[in-house]
């Protein structure tokens, strides 16, 4: 999908906050990302375009990033911080469930369409483990029990 009008509008005006256009390349591809849920490889190049930068780097930027998604996901992602403080307190134990219930594996998708389960590092909310996050909202102190409530508001 090529970039809309707007999105170029709107990346152009993210580009003027910054000294090199670059600087705005996470933000740019954020925004792209609301609209289709993933960055494609047609979109990050037509990103990269605009920031004057090769496709490579601005995918090298994509990658290191946990939030941007260059694999199709679906209308909600499921991550499920794995780091040292949540492991300790179960989040094992989490993805065996969210797995089981959702009938995925790591990085899978479920049928219909409505969750991507994927790992991730430290959410910075340690003190509350274990953590979930669910798309821009974070669950803490998070039990199988509590985790099947919060996902039934995620349609
Ligand atoms: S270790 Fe899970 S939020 Fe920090």
């Amino acid at each position: 999908m090529a970039l809309t009008d707007q999105q170029i509008a709107e990346i152009t005006r993210l580009t003027s906050h910054y000294r090199q256009k670059s600087g705005a390349a996470v933000e740019a591809l954020k925004m792209v990302q609301r609209t289709s849920r993933w960055v494609s490889d047609e979109d990050l190049g037509a990103v990269a375009s605009l920031l004057d930068m090769s496709p490579d780097s601005l995918d090298g930027v994509a990658t290191f990033h946990n939030l941007i998604y260059r694999q199709p996901v679906g209308r909600h992602v499921i991550l499920v911080c794995d780091s040292v403080s949540c492991w300790i307190m179960g989040c094992r134990l989490l993805g065996d469930h969210l797995r089981r219930q959702l009938e995925v594996q790591w990085g899978g998708t479920t049928a219909d369409d409505r969750f991507t389960l994927l790992p991730v590092v430290c959410l910075g909310a340690c003190d509350h483990a274990p953590t979930v996050m669910v798309d821009e909202d974070l669950h803490g102190e998070v039990t199988p029990a509590k985790l099947d409530q919060a996902l039934e508001g995620y349609r």
